[in-house]
């Protein structure tokens, strides 16, 4: 149940706000007066119209009777709009749900995860206060004038990267922890989610990244990813489908099981994410309609030309734009932005650099690149396949990640960032 309530609490509490909110399950005991109580009866409809169906619960029901106890608590606990300069918001920090007598859930809020956690610790329940500041003049500066200084873009918002223990999700992880906000780092290799977690974490001073165990390419565990983020975190911002694998291969030679393989981990696993980010992220909508959301693959360079020998990698990819913006169209409804980023090589990422299996000294071994005697050779051939001679490395990745973020007017495209080396019809 939490994993439906918790979304649409945050939704709420992000329309309250306009910022992102963390909201955290905690567990059903007595709550002081501060709390926000709402009876979520009228969500249970019954369902079917035969006398004897059971019953459901209905979201959009919930979110209606959510949004209206709200508007009405906000309503008592407002000062006087009279005074506007000295007009201080309160927020509830707890919010419980309840069907009559029986608790559904009791949720937690903050801006960041640590104070969230902290309140739940100690059954603070005080008003999360904040000063509103007064009107823009939208008349002399629009707001788009002032859109600017793209990190902060991600400030205290949610997000989860795919595939994000190393390689490009690795710098993506890096760089939002960075940007200041809490990303879950989400991978088949928990391990080493588990230790970058552990790094991002000791270096930014505060709770910017949390492990969480998936398979991009089974349902159930995507599924139970998003109930475990929606169980910390209440929802996310900003989904990153980046997980993937290459495994190349002559069309007349390459193995159907190799094929699928890559077909499954980068196409089929980018529609399972797809589908429960855009679930959850729903549900969020439902109470803040506001608030604009994004999913974005990590697609490649691959995605835009053919690529030799390597058919299954860049059929998945191409196909992978086609998800994107048919996604787009879907999603649109529920202020679901859906994009591709579409990179050059990143030489320096274990992909092509490891120095047992990387695609260099494939490469080398293969004696694909004519003449070349050492990784140096290989390396220096593919850079110089660039216009700006030198691979894609994870800041390039990152301003598209914030240019995607920050542009409100734009969705189902496919950036590029290849250093020219694709350049788009
Ligand atoms: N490396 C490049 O040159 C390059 C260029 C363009 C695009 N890309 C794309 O960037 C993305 C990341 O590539 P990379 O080179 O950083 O890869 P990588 O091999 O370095 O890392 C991939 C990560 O995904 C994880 N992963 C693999 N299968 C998974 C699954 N089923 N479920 C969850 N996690 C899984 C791995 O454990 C690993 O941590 C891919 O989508 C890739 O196609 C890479």
């Amino acid at each position: 149940m939490n994993t439906i309530l918790a979304p649409l609490v945050r939704g709420l509490c992000i329309n309250a706000s306009g910022t992102p909110r963390i909201v955290i399950a905690g567990t059903p005991g007595p709550v002081s007066q501060n709390a926000l109580v709402i009876d979520l009866e009228s969500a249970y409809k019954l369902s079917g119209e035969e006398s004897g169906a059971g019953e459901r619960f209905d979201e959009e029901a919930a979110a209606k009777a959510l949004s209206e106890a709200y508007a009405a608590w906000e309503f008592e606990m407002s000062p006087s709009a009279a005074d506007r300069s000295q007009m201080i918001k309160k927020q509830p920090s707890c919010i419980v749900l309840n069907r009559g007598s029986e608790t559904l859930g009791v949720f937690w809020i903050d801006r960041d995860i640590d104070a969230a956690r902290k309140r739940r610790e100690s059954l603070d329940d005080s008003f999360i206060e904040e000063i509103i500041p007064p009107a823009r003049d939208t008349e002399t500066v629009p707001p788009a004038l002032t859109a600017a200084g793209r990190t902060g873009v991600v400030k205290n918002r949610t997000a989860v990267v795919t595939g994000g223990a190393q390689g490009f999700g690795e710098q993506i992880s890096l760089g939002l922890a960075a940007s200041g906000a809490l990303v879950f780092i989400a991978d088949i290799n928990q391990k080493g989610a588990e230790a970058l977690a552990k790094k991002i974490n000791a270096a930014q001073g505060r709770t910017a990244a949390i492990a969480v165990a998936s398979d991009v390419t089974r349902e159930d565990s995507v599924e139970a990813m998003f109930a475990a983020i929606a169980e910390q975190a209440g929802g996310v911002d900003l989904c990153i489908s980046n997980a993937g694998v290459l495994q190349a291969g002559s069309v007349m030679e390459q193995e159907l099981k190799s094929f699928r393989f890559t077909t499954q981990v980068n196409y089929e696993g980018y529609f399972i994410i797809a589908k429960f980010a855009g679930r959850l992220l729903r549900l969020q909508h439902l109470t803040a309609q506001e608030w604009k959301t994004d999913i974005i693959q990590i697609n490649s360079k691959s995605g835009l030309e053919g690529s030799n020998k390597n058919g299954a990698y860049a059929g998945g990819k191409f196909g992978g734009i086609g998800l994107t913006e048919s996604f787009a169209l879907e999603l649109i409804e529920y202020n679901i932005k859906v994009n591709s980023i579409c990179p050059g090589n990143f030489f320096d990422g274990p992909l092509w650099a490891d120095p047992e299996k990387g695609l260099f000294v494939q490469y080398l071994a293969a004696g694909k690149v004519a003449g070349a005697r050492t990784v140096a050779d290989v390396k220096s051939y593919y850079e110089n396949k660039v216009p700006m001679r030198r691979g894609c490395e994870g800041p390039d990745v990152m301003r598209a990640i914030y240019y995607i973020v920050e542009q409100e007017y734009e969705t189902g495209q496919a950036v590029p960032v290849t250093g020219g080396q694709v350049m788009l019809h």
